[in-house]
């Protein structure tokens, strides 16, 4: 079966909202018989769609399967070019590993790597990521900016802002960014951001962004090691999370806010990451590989570095810590 073809009947069908649409518009919108959207309409009911489906007014979306399916989340892009090239698998060892590989085959900007399960997600400082079956969002993102190498770790602060606006649109929830990689919701963490490149020493050739986030998981989904830090979206909404329709808005901004960031500089990237930060201008303890310093979180500079204003009144500049508030 033609798949473009189905993607166009998905976005149509979403586009929609509640009206219903009838066969004929979709039969002539893309050119096809009225037997055809017969047949793609069943193909889709045995994927997991509903449609209440009336003679005269036509097809009314009631339900769609939460599946990462590329052709459910191509249907809800508002991309140019993030998420245009989706490699989808059920289980993956990590998508960060994968996306890597797909990098230095040449892969296209914005290639998204994504899957239901990884059985060896990572996260930082080699962390053991746990990515349970159907209940989260497991992505990787092939960024090709034209950037230096020192830019990089901006790209996790993109991210996270990227995130918040995402996670705000589809659930109305408003996570803080806890600084560098972590969203938080009442304190607990429901997603991670792991940023890793690819570079020669004047150019980046990739950016690998990678996405964990915890989104249909109940509280039993969590094993004992992360049930006392761990949130998901679901518990903090009280309801299941269309993923598809997050993934989608996940790429919008995550398009948006690098291309900003890439014509513009840091300066509204770090004003919006600022003011979405339970970081700053609180007293936290920052565990660096040698160190642990204890003040007050006053900003970050320009490259994201935190800073941190000590007991003795200096200024400590934290490139890299583990966070406690
Ligand atoms: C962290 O908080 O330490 C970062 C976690 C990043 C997890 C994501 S899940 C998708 C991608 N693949 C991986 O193996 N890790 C990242």
């Amino acid at each position: 079966m033609n798949t473009p073809i189905k993607y166009e009947i998905v976005k149509r069908l979403f586009a929609a909202k509640d009206k219903p649409i009838s066969g004929q518009q979709l039969a002539d919108e893309l050119q096809i018989s009225r037997t055809a959207v017969w047949k793609y309409m069943k193909q889709l009911e045995e994927e997991g769609y509903e449609f209440e489906a009336t003679r005269k007014k036509g097809y009314l979306l009631q339900k769609s399967p939460d599946t990462l399916d590329p052709s459910k989340i191509k249907a809800l892009l508002e991309t140019e070019r993030f998420g245009r090239e989706i490699i989808y698998e059920e289980s993956l060892t990590s998508t960060q590993t994968i996306a890597h590989q797909l990098a230095q085959e040449g892969a296209l900007d914005g290639t998204l790597v994504i899957c239901e399960e990884q059985t060896e997600g990572r996260g930082r400082l080699m962390r053991e990521w746990k990515s349970q079956k159907g209940k989260g969002i497991w992505m990787s993102i092939i960024m090709r900016p034209d950037v230096a190498p020192y830019q990089a770790p901006q790209f996790t602060l993109v991210a996270a802002v990227a995130l918040t606006y995402a996670i705000f649109d589809v659930t109305g929830v408003s996570p803080a960014i806890k600084w560098p990689n972590d969203l938080l919701i009442n304190g607990m963490k429901c997603t991670g951001i792991l940023t890793e490149m690819q570079a020669d020493p004047d150019r980046v050739n990739a950016i690998i962004m990678g996405i964990g986030i915890n989104v249909n998981h109940q509280q039993e989904d969590f094993g004992e090691e992360i049930a006392s830090i761990a949130t998901s979206l679901r518990i903090s909404l009280g309801k299941e999370i269309d993923r598809a329709a997050l993934v989608a808005k996940i790429l919008y901004y995550m398009e948006a806010f690098s291309k900003q960031y890439v014509a513009e500089g840091f300066e509204k990237i770090k004003t919006l990451w600022e003011k979405n930060s339970c970081t700053i201008g609180n007293r936290i303890k920052a565990t660096t590989l040698r160190e642990t310093f204890i003040g007050k979180a006053v900003g970050i500079t320009k490259d994201g570095v935190l800073q941190l204003l000590l007991d003795d009144g200096t200024i400590k500049e934290i490139i890299s810590a583990d966070i406690e508030l």
